[in-house]
């Protein structure tokens, strides 16, 4: 048998370890600079308006039953975008943009993504192979359409991915998945966002224009305007140029009254704690997965990559004129930069507000109740305990001291859990290496923190989550509901690094070890060749 992916890595690892590399931990570093950019062309803060990414049209089609659904394209494709005043970056983008086209549905509608890779052969840049595997991140959907990162479609080839959206509202978001190559990918631009609404969160929430989706990431750039790509021998990417919607540190326009912003962070390893310059609270309305019981007012808050916060801002009571910057005061672990603490601005203008919006000047304290936060631990039948850390001698990132080589080595049979469908358990999560956080997600289900450090969550923590901030010696226990599918769903850290690397096991429902599997995320709906190139 050919040596494994695994082994490969060990025997590598040697060297990197003897060379004293990837033992030291990094606590906070600050750095000059990542970017290889002259002065004149490294972008400066808040010169550059915000951009919206375009919604997505689609076509309605309504069965028998009179279920309606929308037909939705997307085309990964090569494409260069305008981030640097006087050069061009190459992108790999879903409709050849970054963030992607944002997917506006109304819970209880379906979606069909007719999802095509009409990407290269290769990276132009990082020369590996480009089949891609698209997840909707927050959605339960069915195992083969869940982006399962071995059902991979090759360039020239699509998928239909079926997306139920029976959830309640929520900011999702669809990015790639592809087997070791997610953080490449996902950093080149293969990122953006999906809004569930409901009648719910319209009666609360401002809308249209005054709902803004802000996906915040980090890059860094060669000199000639290309992305850089260092993961540090696979620890994280940490760029020094802060972009929001694909743009470095945007200015945004605002009137005097209270806004959304649907914050995803979509960086490859970096987290953030967002502040507002003027020492003014936010108000936090919404968790990963939608609508928290009650409002949160914090000061800062921490949030880690595919971490969503929904969080109201209330510009009613500064002047026209005034500047208000969302900056970022960082966490452990992450390496920063001289203008990695700033995020963006909103300058306020004196535009006359539309006060027969009740969502202008509305702050709600008491949001929804929504499942899984209104059980308690009572109802779990099981208790699991996973450690998640840093292998030093291998280099490479386990669960429980298994990766996802292991998975793909059982022939994507072996599973860390396998809960019956239905059940509730309680998930602990250790993070025993020093030196690392690792927000971990879990596919399929939404579920409640219960603790950290046997503490209560965090307040904006205490909504319905689908990743958690699992930080340097810190352990966390969640609640989980398994369901609504049966079938195997990946479980990971989101730091993309770790995750290619391979921090990634998955968990089995409602089904029996070697119970046939109508649902098999890679041969129950394989990619198909596109009969429409280009
Ligand atoms: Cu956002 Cu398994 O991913
Ligand atoms: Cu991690």
């Amino acid at each position: 048998m050919a040596i494994s992916r695994r082994q490969a890595l060990i025997l590598g690892g040697i060297g990197i370890v003897g060379a004293g590399i990837v033992t030291v931990p990094i606590s906070g570093v600050s750095a000059k600079s990542a970017s290889k950019l002259s002065d004149s062309d490294m972008p400066r803060p808040y010169r550059t308006p915000l951009t919206l990414a375009p919604p997505l049209s689609f076509q309605t089609t309504v069965d028998a039953n009179g279920v309606k659904t929308q037909h939705y394209t997307l085309t990964q494709r090569l494409a260069t975008a305008q981030i640097l005043a006087r050069l061009r970056t190459p992108i790999l983008g879903y409709n050849g943009i970054f963030p992607g086209p944002t997917i506006r549905i109304d819970k209880d509608t379906r979606a069909v993504v007719h999802l095509r890779n009409q990407l290269p052969a290769k990276h132009p840049k990082l020369g590996y192979a480009l089949p891609t595997s698209t997840h909707l991140h927050g959605s339960a959907s069915l195992p083969q359409f869940d982006g399962y990162a071995n059902d991979l479609t090759l360039p020239g080839f699509y998928k239909d991915y079926q997306y139920p959206n029976f959830q309640p509202a929520r900011s999702l978001w669809y990015h790639d998945h592809s087997v070791h190559f997610t953080a490449q990918n996902v950093y080149s631009g293969l990122a953006g966002q999906y809004l569930i609404s409901d009648p719910v969160e319209k009666g609360l929430l401002p809308q249209g224009t005054f709902d803004v989706p802000l996906t915040v990431s980090d890059a860094m750039f060669a000199a000639d305007g290309t992305l850089g790509f260092d993961d540090r021998q696979h620890s994280g990417l940490w760029g020094d140029v802060i972009l929001v919607n694909g743009k470095p540190w945007p200015v945004m326009k605002v009137q005097r009254r209270i806004y959304r912003f649907r914050i995803l962070n979509a960086s490859v390893s970096r987290s953030y704690r967002f502040t507002l310059s003027t020492g003014d609270p936010v108000t936090v309305v919404a968790t990963d997965a939608g609508l928290m019981p009650a409002a949160q007012t914090v000061g800062s808050w921490r949030h880690a990559g595919a971490e969503r916060y929904e969080v109201l801002i209330d510009f009613r009571k500064y002047a026209a004129g005034t500047r208000v910057e969302l900056r970022n005061l960082s966490n452990d672990n992450n390496r920063d930069f001289d203008n990695t603490g700033k995020i963006m601005a909103f300058d306020v203008v004196a535009d006359a507000v539309n006060t027969a919006d009740p969502t202008w000047n509305q702050i709600p304290s008491t949001l929804a109740s929504s499942h899984p936060m209104d059980l308690t631990s009572a109802a779990a039948t099981k208790t699991r305990k996973f450690r998640i850390k840093h292998d030093d001698v291998t280099n490479i990132w386990t669960i429980d001291d298994l990766t996802w080589e292991e998975v793909i080595a059982s022939g994507f049979k072996r599973v860390m859990a396998d809960p019956a469908l239905d059940t509730v358990e309680i998930w602990e999560l250790q993070n025993s290496s020093d030196g690392w956080f690792h927000p971990m997600h879990l596919h399929l289900v939404d579920f409640q923190v219960l603790s950290r450090n046997g503490q209560p969550p965090f307040p904006y923590e205490k909504g319905p989550k689908d990743v958690v901030y699992v930080g340097e010696r810190e352990t966390v226990r969640l609640l989980v509901h398994f369901g609504p599918h049966r079938g195997r769903y990946m479980v990971h850290c989101h730091n993309l690094a770790h995750e290619d690397h391979a921090m990634m096991l998955q968990f089995r429902v409602g089904l029996g070890p070697d119970e046939a599997d109508p649902n098999d995320p890679i041969t129950s709906s394989p990619a198909l060749w596109d009969p429409v190139q280009g």
